[in-house]
């Protein structure tokens, strides 16, 4: 049986990347959060993922993990209504992604997507190694040794989901002998995650410099907005703009009530408000979103203990599944080396 509960297994990870951004709340976390209360969840922080990019300078590993726990819990993930806990803990990844890695073919890792795109875009590092290679394996690893049934991804990383299900397909096409299988498909569900612009317009990415962080104060949230780019066409105060062609704009149609939007829509369209008062509405929304989480996260960031403790009994947690999970696979990959009687005769003499 895949999982003996009722509530389906959900799992999915995020890189530690450090400190978290409106972004990653929208793109993912949300979700996350409203996932905990019906489903059986599993979420970890992918520190080994981080290394298949940023493996020569691994000074701020520690640091960058311990931020993303502290967003999540911020955020709302409860560890009495999930499980929380970080890839690096559970060395039965490194050994399932070895096993994969026997009967995963080269090809449909060159065929992986996100690998040509960053191969190619990420100039400054060399990403020719063979950790960088094998990501997707790692992550099939991840996914099917807790044999999630469900993905939450966004849509970068379906093409991922995808793979983990054909090397499923594949490990019990040679392994499951007499059961149905050992690795139940997971399914990725995809978050549906709209364009969030960061300050530039761009889409917002901690890379671009144009993020609102979920720490960010609110003196620092209104001043980001304050600088954010604006309908093109609207210049002076007197020139109509149109929402549909503003990021900030693009802000209120993501975080502001039907209300507020009415009133950006007509009072852009009509000049009858300015960029500045427009800008101040989207921020007291974000603000409003924030401040609860700044609240939560007060608590762990003056006790990183107790973040860690969670990070910790997590892990515990996470290792009992993904062990038994490994003793199932080397049972059924003829890896399971148990003395027989005699040598457990011996072995007692
Ligand atoms: N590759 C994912 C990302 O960059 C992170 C990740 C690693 C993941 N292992 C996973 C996501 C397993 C879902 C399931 O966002
Ligand atoms: Fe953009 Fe608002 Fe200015 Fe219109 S009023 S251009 S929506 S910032």
């Amino acid at each position: 049986m895949a999982n003996p509960s009722t509530k389906k297994r959900v799992l999915s990870g995020m890189r530690s990347t450090g400190k978290l951004h409106l972004g990653n709340y929208v793109g993912a976390l949300e979700n996350w959060v409203r996932m905990q209360d019906e489903n059986d969840c599993f979420f970890f922080i992918a520190d080994w993922h981080a290394l298949t990019t940023d493996y020569a300078d691994t000074s701020r590993l520690k640091e960058n993990s311990i931020e993303v726990l502290l967003d999540w819990l911020a955020a709302g993930l409860n560890p009495a209504k999930c499980v929380m806990f970080i890839q690096s803990h559970i060395p039965a990844h490194a050994e399932l992604h070895l096993l994969l890695s026997m009967i995963t073919p080269l090809g449909w890792l060159e065929r992986v997507p996100t690998y040509k795109e960053q191969k190619e875009n990420i100039k400054e590092k060399d990403l020719g190694t063979y950790g960088f290679l094998g990501y997707p394996v790692l992550q099939s690893a991840d996914i099917l040794i807790y044999k999630a049934d469900v993905v939450p991804v966004g849509e970068d990383q379906v093409a991922h989901v995808e793979l983990t299900r054909e090397i499923a397909r594949r490990f019990n096409g040679f392994y499951a002998g007499k059961r149905k299988y050992v690795f139940p498909e997971p399914a990725a569900l995809l978050t549906p995650a709209p364009r969030l612009p960061g300050t530039d317009g761009r889409k917002m990415s901690k890379s671009y410099g144009n993020a609102v962080m979920l720490t960010d104060p609110e003196p620092v949230v209104r001043q980001k907005l304050k600088t954010m780019v604006t309908d093109p066409r609207r210049i002076k105060r007197t020139d109509r703009g149109d929402p549909d062609a503003c990021p900030v704009g693009d802000l209120h149609k993501i975080f502001s009530t039907k209300e507020t939007m009415a009133k950006v829509y007509e009072g852009c369209r009509s000049a009858g408000i300015g960029c500045i008062e427009c800008k101040n509405w989207v921020a007291d929304t974000i603000v409003k979103i924030l401040n609860p989480m700044q609240e939560r996260r007060k608590k762990y960031e003056d006790n990183p203990r107790l973040a860690w403790d969670i990070l910790e009994a997590g892990s515990a947690r996470a290792r009992d599944i993904a062990g038994a999970t490994m003793q199932e696979v080397r049972e059924s990959m003829g890896l399971d080396y148990s003395p027989n009687d005699d040598a457990e005769k011996d072995s007692r003499q």
